[in-house]
């Protein structure tokens, strides 16, 4: 199988670098395009970290600027768990400059070039950057072969009772994302609870060679234990969006229709999944509902060998 080529849309984050290092690890993903949003932070911190992540790997991959800021309302961030620049505080060598360019252009140009069905969008951070290349230019959406996004919960939130943070920051952007006609894969919060990293793994990488893995022990290091998980570890949330990619027999899945709730009260971003067939017509999304723990973090040990 050729690599499958990839746009990553993310806002690094802790979390999402993880996610960058395993994907630019991975010989079955070609990544064509990082793109930034503001999210966990500011896209002047996640811009500059996605640079410095990339630039680690050695790769060259044009890294591009994407919104500062949600469709609708006011940034908000998220500094108590990602440390005030995103990944826990800890300073990179700066990376190659980013490609001059707004993210939603540059989706949009990969697109118009890609013949129909060819390209992979994964997103990890709120979807503004992907909603306004898919609202801007609905047809390009036949370019894509998947979507997959670490996005929502079909129980409770992270952010508020109701709402995962990347479905909160921009509720419309995911709406159109979610309505845009292509095959949509969930990770959400309950997937991802089931990716937690533990100071026992962190402790195994750390005598580990790897300017890459040792960077990655930093940030993980850095992420104070999640209390909704019980204090045992960090949940690796995006890692989750391309280990799909890489390894799609580690979950299990179901077909589901999901929306997100656009309101402004308590609800807002709360993405309403039913995973029980009980919305007339077809889904629109696959679920992904378990995930094999230890060849989790087995493969993602693996794979942050590839790299310096
Ligand atoms: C998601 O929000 C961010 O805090 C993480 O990077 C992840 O993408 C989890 O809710
Ligand atoms: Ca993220």
């Amino acid at each position: 199988m050729p690599p499958r080529p990839i746009i990553i849309d993310c806002d690094p984050g802790t979390d999402d670098a993880i996610a960058l290092f395993l994907a630019l690890a991975s010989p079955e993903l070609d990544v064509r395009l990082v793109t930034a949003v503001g999210g966990n932070v500011g896209l002047d911190h996640t811009l500059r970290n996605a640079r410095a992540l990339v630039g680690l790997t050695g790769k060259s991959i044009p890294v591009i600027a994407g919104a500062e800021r949600p469709m609708l309302g006011a940034f908000v961030a998220e500094p108590r768990v990602h440390g005030h620049n995103g990944i826990g505080g800890i300073t990179l060598p700066d990376g190659p400059p980013a490609t001059p360019g707004v993210a939603s252009d540059a989706i949009r140009d990969l697109l118009r070039a890609a013949a129909p069905g060819e390209i992979t969008l994964v997103g990890i951070g709120p979807a503004t950057n992907l909603g306004l290349a898919l609202a801007t230019e609905p047809a390009l959406a036949d370019r894509i072969a998947e979507i997959v996004l670490m996005t929502g919960a079909w129980a409770e939130g992270n952010v508020t009772p109701a709402a995962e943070f990347n479905a909160w920051n921009d509720p419309e952007a995911l709406a159109i994302v979610l309505s845009c006609g292509r095959p949509v894969t969930l990770a959400t919060l309950e997937l991802t609870a089931q990716a937690l990293c533990t100071p026992t793994w962190i402790a195994a990488q750390r005598p580990l060679p790897g300017i890459c893995r040792q960077t990655a022990c930093d940030i993980l290091a850095s992420v104070p234990p999640s209390k909704r998980l019980g204090g045992r570890g960090t949940p690796q949330h995006d890692a989750c969006a391309i280990m799909w990619l890489i390894a799609p027999d580690l979950f299990t899945h179901r077909p589901a229709y999901a929306s997100v709730d656009l309101t402004h009260g308590p609800g807002r971003g709360r993405t309403v999944i039913d995973r029980w067939g009980k919305t007339p017509g077809p889904t629109n999304t696959t679920l992904l509902d378990t995930l094999d723990s230890a060849a989790f973090f087995a493969k993602l040990a693996d794979r942050l060998a590839a790299l310096p």
